[in-house]
């Protein structure tokens, strides 16, 4: 049977954590916990995974018709060990970080994490129906809870450095990192949820021409009604019959659809009514989809800026309108940038090529390697920084 390999933390985590409990800003981090607990926190090496992990071990789980599954208490054990050491991570990378005095954003959001932190410590291993409900219950929090927090961080960050090109830049990559975390945290919660509330993996085999269809219908009623026109035909063109890879449908879908609505959108912008045109090709490692537009293209000093995250204002409604952070997770859109942080998660990419005047290619390649681990970037700092 496959075991995601269970590392113990070699300290408790109800222990751990505690001192955490009285922290009010990311500075305080330091004041609050004893060092060596610290540092044993922030060096723990996080346990990455494939996505032939999830999807083998998810098909163990479901093997198992009892209640409580005695094979579902395999990933209980792993989230109970890796989940703390992930949320370790993003509290030093947020309190490491040189705007944590300065900005509210970095530390409304690190607080956010402080009481997150402080559930995970409730969270331990169930064993009987009712702490079963319990455990998911927590997971279902944490998972809501931080995807308001990426979105409070990006549009606060965005906003309090509006105006500074150099300021800006230098949160570009920091967002990376922390939404590079939230994916895999979404994605190991995610995971358990999905085969404890549908009986499956999150992780699949799947046929990207279904989830490419979905896509476009999604994105085409998206700009119909943002645009108020009937939106951009699509042409899908496929020549494979049975194209099949491992990979989560909702991160092709989100891909998928954020390249479409920006092709229709430019579609639109620039007046033309040739329709945009996805292949999808099937390679020996790669499947490779290429989206193509005849919207206007990017100019060369365009291109910069159309990779960076920007201010949505969709976001600050949403964010001001919802506290408790319960429609954030789907009604965010995510931009060119997150689609490609996505893209890479689990070793594919994305880039764009554009002739301006003219319109604009994006390829997006997704490794058919299912044993490629999780890539995120993570921050460089060395210990003597931290401290
Ligand atoms: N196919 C395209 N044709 C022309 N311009 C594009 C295309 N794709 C992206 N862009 C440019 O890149 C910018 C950034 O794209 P991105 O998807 O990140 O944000 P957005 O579409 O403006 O907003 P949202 O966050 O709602 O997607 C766009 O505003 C647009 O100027
Ligand atoms: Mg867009």
């Amino acid at each position: 049977m496959l075991y995601l390999k269970y590392k113990p933390l070699s300290f408790s985590p109800h222990c751990l954590f505690l001192p955490l409990f009285t922290m009010v800003g990311s500075t305080s981090v330091l004041k609050a916990i004893p060092q060596d607990i610290l540092n044993r926190l922030w060096t723990a090496k996080e346990t990455r995974v494939s996505l032939k992990h999830l999807y083998i071990l998810g098909k163990q789980v479901n093997k198992t018709r009892q209640t409580p599954s005695p094979a579902i208490k395999i990933p209980s054990e792993f989230l109970c060990s890796e989940l703390p050491i992930r949320y370790g991570h993003m509290l030093k990378m947020l309190h490491a970080h040189p705007l944590a005095t300065t900005s509210p954003a970095m530390q409304t959001v690190a607080n956010r994490y402080v009481s997150d932190t402080q559930l995970l410590t409730r969270l331990s291993v169930p064993s009987t129906e009712m702490e079963s409900s319990q455990f998911l219950e927590v997971l279902r929090t944490l998972r809501r809870r931080q995807c308001g927090s990426l979105l409070r961080l990006r549009h606060g960050l965005l906003t309090e450095t509006q105006g500074d090109e150099r300021a800006q830049d230098a949160v570009q990559g920091f967002l990376d990192q922390c939404n590079g975390l939230g994916v895999g945290v979404n994605l190991l919660i995610g995971e358990h949820l999905c085969l404890h509330d549908k009986g499956h993996n999150l992780v699949q085999q799947i046929d990207p021409v279904k989830v490419a269809q979905n896509a476009i219908q999604e994105a085409q009623r998206y700009c119909a009604e943002t645009h108020n026109v009937t939106a951009p035909q699509v042409q899908l063109v496929c020549k494979y019959p049975n194209l099949s890879t491992t990979y989560v449908p909702a991160h092709l879908h989100r891909i998928l659809f954020e390249l479409l609505t920006n092709s229709l959108t430019a579609t639109i912008k620039h007046q033309k009514t040739a329709p945009v045109k996805l292949t999808l090709v099937k390679g020996h490692e790669d499947v490779t989809i290429r989206l193509s537009d005849e919207g206007g293209g990017i100019s060369a000093r365009e291109m910069h800026s159309a990779w960076r995250y920007h201010i949505n204002p969709h976001h600050k409604a949403l964010l001001d309108h919802d506290q408790d952070d319960a429609q954030v997770e789907f009604d965010s859109k995510r931009g060119l940038r997150f689609a490609r942080l996505l893209a890479r998660y689990f070793g594919g990419d994305l880039n764009l090529i554009s002739m301006e005047g003219y319109g604009t290619d994006a390829f997006l390649a997704l490794s058919r390697d299912d044993a490629v681990m999780e890539n995120y970037p993570v921050s460089n700092l060395t210990e003597t920084e931290l401290y």
